[in-house]
């Protein structure tokens, strides 16, 4: 079995079939998502809170995704890839790919997911002139927590919206083949996934993105402390672990998740 590629999943958008994506960091969850027909995993840099019981993502380093990710990449033949490069492990162009570097050919990763807009042009061109498949974040950047002070919807304000559209279209531009938006208003996530032609993935976002993902945990109603708005608790409905990540599947594929009130 080969892994899902970048063009199908490019396909997938055309096509108008919604991808659906979860966070895994273990062979086990990764074979149990592949099972249940999940598309892409992201090995997330939420792994600081939910696996190692950080504050934040920013005590996370490169050698902490590389082991995750090849941990992963050896539960699942068929999932595509994704990890995130942590923290400061893209201060420049240099360090960038290095690091990018590290994560696919010590981790076996097909894409690397970067926190930033326009700031992150040369780098993300860097990247992908030499073969390094990006995936941009942009809205809520859980690595800038102290910046934005605290984790705060983004882009309510007509300045801001149109500030993160214009990263969105700069990111496209320079070579990005996904973007995850986070938090951002439905409204604003629906014009940056009608106006790019790359698959874009929400967290918090609406049911207009072309693809949604969640925590694992999040979604599996086992994180400490208060639940996002934005997620749903799947296991409460299914009672079995497998069965609530199809169901999750299910619910992203026919447009039933998120709904509503889990957006803004
Ligand atoms: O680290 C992570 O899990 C993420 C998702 C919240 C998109 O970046």
């Amino acid at each position: 079995m080969s892994r899902t590629s970048l063009n199908q999943l490019r396909k997938m958008k055309a096509e108008h079939k919604k991808i659906a994506v979860l966070t895994a960091y273990d062979s086990s969850f990764s074979h149990v998502l592949e099972q249940a027909g999940v598309d892409i995993v992201l090995v997330g840099d939420s792994l600081g809170m939910v696996i190692q019981g950080q504050e934040s993502t920013l005590p996370v380093t490169i050698d902490h995704m590389i082991y995750h990710t090849a941990n992963v990449v050896r539960g699942s033949e068929r999932l595509f890839v994704i990890t995130d490069m942590p923290f400061m492990s893209y201060a420049n162009i240099d360090q960038a790919l290095h690091n990018a570097a590290r994560l696919m050919a010590e981790g076996g990763a097909q894409m690397v997911k970067l926190e930033g807009g326009a700031e992150l042009v040369d780098l993300i061109t860097a990247l992908t002139q030499r073969g390094i498949p990006v995936c941009g974040h942009l809205g809520l950047l859980p690595q800038s927590v102290h910046k934005l002070g605290g984790y705060l919807v983004q882009g309510r304000e007509q300045s801001t919206a149109d500030k993160i559209l214009q990263d969105a279209i700069s990111l496209e531009k320079a070579g990005a083949d996904m973007l995850v938006l986070e938090c951002v208003p439905a409204a604003l996530a629906k014009i940056i996934s009608e106006a790019l032609t790359i698959p874009v993935i929400g967290i918090g976002a609406g049911a207009d993105c072309d693809g949604q993902v969640l925590v694992l945990h999040d979604m599996l109603g086992i994180t400490a402390g208060k639940r996002p708005r934005f997620s749903y608790d799947f296991l409460a409905d299914s009672g079995h672990i497998p069965a609530a990540i199809s169901r999750y599947v299910e619910a992203v594929k026919n447009g039933e998740f998120p709904t509503a009130e889990q957006q803004y």
